[in-house]
């Protein structure tokens, strides 16, 4: 009788035996330099509201096994992405300027999240995930994603104000990676400690980009 295996059961025995990495598409290199269309986000997938509050946590104990391209997708459209037809966000964001992008760190490169053409813009064909914190552990995380605020976006607020909307805009969408990672297994930590000239120096920002903070993201290490 064929036995049903959950979704622990399949991490451990993929990762065992290295079968992850040809079973579940990873999102692809960096170096091709062509944007990867990302799936369509899940409409039908992910547990109660009420029980993923209860395992909303931070975790440094992050895996270096790839995402599946799958997750990867519905992170990012959990975190930020397009949930209604006039452009409008999974995160609400001041005067809905929709001033912060997502970069995503991995190990093939560095990619920019394309909300509205759901896709990744390849970036760096470099692993930069070490440069993304002061934190040992990020440099073996499997994404982390870097929070950036695009400051000429933002119309005619202030400086003081161009930095508390773009905190908190950064906020909402770092919770809903956080619930995404508790409903799917997945561990994760919000960062505000990040050099952040060396960073944006190394992801070639322009001087009106401000790095916010950044989030890593992994299968948690314990279980694999
Ligand atoms: C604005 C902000 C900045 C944070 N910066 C870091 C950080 O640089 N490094 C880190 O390991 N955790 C960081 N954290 C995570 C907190 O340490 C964590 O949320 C806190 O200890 C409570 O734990 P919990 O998230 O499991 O409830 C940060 C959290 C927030 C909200």
């Amino acid at each position: 009788m064929e036995k049903k295996i959950n979704r622990r059961e399949f991490m451990k025995a993929s990762v065992a035996t290295g079968a992850i990495l040809s079973m579940a598409p990873s999102i692809t290199l960096a170096e091709e330099q062509k944007p990867i269309q990302l799936s369509k986000p899940s409409k039908g997938s992910g547990n109660p509201l009420m029980q993923v509050l209860w395992k909303r946590q931070s975790s440094r104990e992050l895996s270096s096994v790839p995402l599946p391209a799958e997750v990867l997708s519905n992170m990012l459209w959990a975190a930020f992405g397009t949930n209604r037809p006039d452009g409008k966000r999974t995160a609400p964001s001041a005067r809905n300027q929709q001033e912060i992008d997502i970069y995503v760190a991995t190990a093939k490169g560095l990619y920019l999240y394309d909300a509205k053409a759901n896709l990744l813009k390849p970036i760096l064909a470099e692993d930069i995930r070490g440069v993304t914190g002061r934190q040992p552990f990020v440099k073996e995380a499997a994404v982390n994603l870097i929070y950036v605020a695009d400051y000429s976006r933002m119309g005619t607020y202030t400086e003081d104000e161009k930095i508390f909307y773009s905190a908190a805009d950064t906020g909402f969408i770092s919770q809903n990676v956080y619930l995404y990672c508790a409903s799917e297994g997945l561990a994760t930590v919000v960062r505000a400690n990040i050099d952040r000239q060396a960073l944006s120096k190394t992801m070639k920002l322009r001087a009106d980009q401000k790095i916010i903070m950044a989030q890593s993201v992994g299968y948690p290490k314990k279980t694999l």
